[in-house]
């Protein structure tokens, strides 16, 4: 028998230990990470946000389940360990983060597979957003481009310099992103949180600048190189990563998207990484519809379900 989940706002080193352990096994034969890089972050970290819900079962740990933005956010990531599905877990814990945030509770399913599908119908979770990851091949091609004859005349690249670009680059990434649910409220905190990690290279961290307003930043295009971002097409090799790309408002519309994609593109081809993956909002026509033109094709969708009566992604 498994015991009802317990509410922390820390978790102990040894339930930190217990959550990857769990992550990994269910992530090794699922074939997808179900937690998320933020709620990833949020297992060791200093003081956040998050609240992380525990089931044991016979002193192991049986489930687990993340509000990464807290009880106020509302969205949840949940995974059940492979030795106890279909016993309940997954259940008792959806139970218990509807009980922590009321009817705005959301839950991702990350590649939406099978047993999520199968879950979400038999709990009437409803899929109200979808994320696509989408891939390219990168070519020879891309590692020659030009940079200066990739921007528009009056632009200019460079790398991003930390202790120096920081507030320059929050600013630009919160007016990007002013509507996005997550990647808008990135505060200092979890910037640094990113620039400790062993992939942060600031090499490949592009600003754009504007000749007519140098310090601020334009565009932006971070790309990241993960080990754990494997390649569709050869697993055995790493796949870059378009991790964040943004244009300020005040340059929208002036043909800034594909050059300053194509900029992170020449960087990660240039490293010798045989493709590019990167995460879009499926409501997100605009980015859709740039990638695609780029040569971008959609391969795994992850789903965020809600267990009420919210606005569906059909009506
Ligand atoms: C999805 C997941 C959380 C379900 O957890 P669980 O503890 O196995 O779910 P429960 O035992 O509470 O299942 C409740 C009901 O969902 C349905 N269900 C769950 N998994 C299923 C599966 N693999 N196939 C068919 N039905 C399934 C069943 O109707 C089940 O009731 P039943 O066993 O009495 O028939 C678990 O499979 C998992 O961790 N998957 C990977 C992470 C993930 O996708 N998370 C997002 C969830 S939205």
């Amino acid at each position: 028998m498994f015991s009802d989940p317990v509410a922390v706002s820390v978790l102990e080193p040894q339930q930190v230990d217990q959550v990857r352990v769990l992550h990994d096994e269910a992530r090794a034969a699922d074939g997808v990470a179900a937690l998320s890089e933020q709620a990833l972050l949020h297992l060791a970290s200093g003081p956040s946000p998050a609240v992380h819900l525990l089931t044991y079962a016979e002193g192991d740990l049986a489930g687990y389940a993340q509000l990464p933005g807290g009880p106020g956010d509302g969205s949840a990531e949940l995974v059940v360990g492979l030795g106890w599905r279909r016993e309940g877990v997954g259940s008792g814990l959806l139970d218990a983060v509807v009980q922590k945030v009321g009817a705005g509770a959301r839950l991702w399913a990350h590649g939406n597979l099978p047993s999520a599908r199968a879950f979400a119908s038999a709990r009437h979770l409803q899929p109200v957003r979808e994320l696509h990851k989408m891939a390219r091949p990168l070519t020879a091609s891309d590692a020659e481009s030009e940079v200066s004859a990739l921007l528009p005349q009056g632009f200019s690249a460079r790398p991003f310099l930390p202790g120096r670009d920081e507030d320059a680059w929050l600013a630009t990434n919160a007016a990007a992103f002013a509507h996005h649910p997550e990647q808008g409220r990135m505060t200092r905190a979890d910037l640094e949180d990113r620039m400790a990690q062993e992939w942060f290279d600031p090499g490949g961290f592009i600003l754009v600048e504007a000749d007519a307003s140098p310090g601020e930043v334009a565009a932006f295009h971070w790309t990241k190189v993960d080990r754990e971002q494997r390649a569709t097409a050869d697993p055995g090799a790493t796949a870059g990563e378009v991790y964040v790309l943004g244009v300020h408002p005040a340059h929208q519309g002036r043909g800034l998207a594909r050059p300053v994609t194509a900029l992170g593109l020449a960087h990660l081809a240039r490293l010798g990484l045989p493709e590019a993956v990167l995460y879009v909002d499926g409501d997100n026509r605009a980015a859709l519809r740039t990638y695609e033109s780029m040569g971008f094709r959609s391969i795994m969708v992850d789903v965020m379900y809600a267990p009420t009566a919210q606005p569906t992604l059909s009506g």
